[in-house]
């Protein structure tokens, strides 16, 4: 795939209806000879629209029209490549715990363990810190009332709503860059990550990370198919342990998401995916609802698509 249509793919499937501005800018970039030589003097992974607008957000670059932006590019081109050099895209959406929570609450009354790769900073192991508006769903808040954190999620189908949030007694992680919610750094770039006009989510961001910093999660520094077999078996024993990951598996090869298979799999845990379409072969699933959707899937069996910020859950009925 050319970078032109790695940008165009971004602007009409991911932030269309989303970000007029980086609609604007990706569209813009497409049809730009000159910005599409400077950005393809980096290594493929690092021409990632979100990474490439993320680093120049991350310096300064406002909300503007295409012609402004691509002046901001050219004029700070070897600062933009040095933040896209030394960053990933680590974007920590805790919306997506709204798609999760059928999987993760699963075990009523029961203590769980839950263990997150790929988790950026964490955001997504507080499950049970936040509140849940589900369309025609029961209204879910923590035992001390209200969250700052409020998700709604509209659904289709017969998702296995729950009627408490689950009781968890141990959170851990990985990634191979763990961001700190600490550290006003890596807050600083959790929030360049967020698309310009979705205050919303920018919000969203800040009260999670201010619950994450009242109770920190473990996180390990590593890659998820060394860390997870030693992550597993550090769990308490005789409860469940729910091993998950959110918009990860793309990061990794072919051959390491093999392993990372073979791995979950002989692990005594549960584990949850949520992931775009194709990043796991889950054999037939029917059609996405709409394009850019997620497939959530239990122990390697889809079960929804769901919105890639967890604004949508569509479970599959079977
Ligand atoms: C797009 S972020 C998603 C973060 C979080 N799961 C969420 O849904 O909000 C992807 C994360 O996966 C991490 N990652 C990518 N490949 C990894 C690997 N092989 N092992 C561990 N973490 C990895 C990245 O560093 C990044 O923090």
């Amino acid at each position: 795939m050319t970078t032109a249509d790695r940008y165009r793919g971004f602007a009409e499937t991911e932030v269309h209806g989303y970000s007029p501005c980086y609609e604007r800018w990706c569209l813009g970039i497409a049809g730009d000879t000159e910005l599409l030589a400077l950005i393809d003097t980096l290594p493929s992974p690092k021409r990632q629209p979100n990474l490439i607008l993320g680093a120049a957000r991350y310096l300064g670059a406002a909300v503007s029209e295409f012609a402004e932006f691509k002046d901001f590019l050219i004029r700070n081109w070897p600062e933009i490549r040095d933040v896209a050099m030394t960053h990933r895209t680590q974007t920590n959406e805790a919306g997506r715990a709204a798609t999760l929570l059928p999987l993760l609450a699963q075990y009523p009354g029961h203590p769980v363990a839950l263990i997150e790769f790929g988790a950026s900073a964490g955001l997504c192991l507080y499950p049970d810190r936040y509140s849940y508006r589900y369309n025609d769903g029961p209204i879910l808040d923590p035992k001390d009332g209200r969250s700052e954190v409020v998700l709604p999620c509209a659904t289709t189908g017969t998702p296995p709503l729950p009627d408490e949030l689950p009781w968890v007694v141990h959170r851990a992680g990985v990634d191979l860059n763990p961001l700190d919610v600490r550290n006003p750094e890596d807050m600083r770039w959790l929030e360049s990550l967020v698309w310009p006009e979705q205050r919303d989510r920018l919000s969203r961001l800040r009260n999670a990370a201010a619950i994450a910093r009242h109770d920190p999660p473990t996180l390990i520094t590593g890659d998820l198919n060394t860390a997870l077999t030693d992550l597993v078996h550090a769990a308490p024993r005789d409860i469940p342990v729910i091993v998950f990951g959110s918009a990860v598996l793309g990061y990794l090869t072919r051959e390491d998401r093999n392993t990372f298979r073979d791995t979950i799999t002989a692990l005594p845990c549960h584990w949850i995916t949520n992931e775009a379409a194709g990043a796991l072969n889950y054999g037939p699933v029917p059609a996405p609802p709409r394009p850019g959707q997620f497939v959530l899937a239990s122990d390697g069996t889809p079960v929804a698509y769901t919105g890639p910020h967890g604004q949508t859950l569509d479970w599959i009925e079977r």
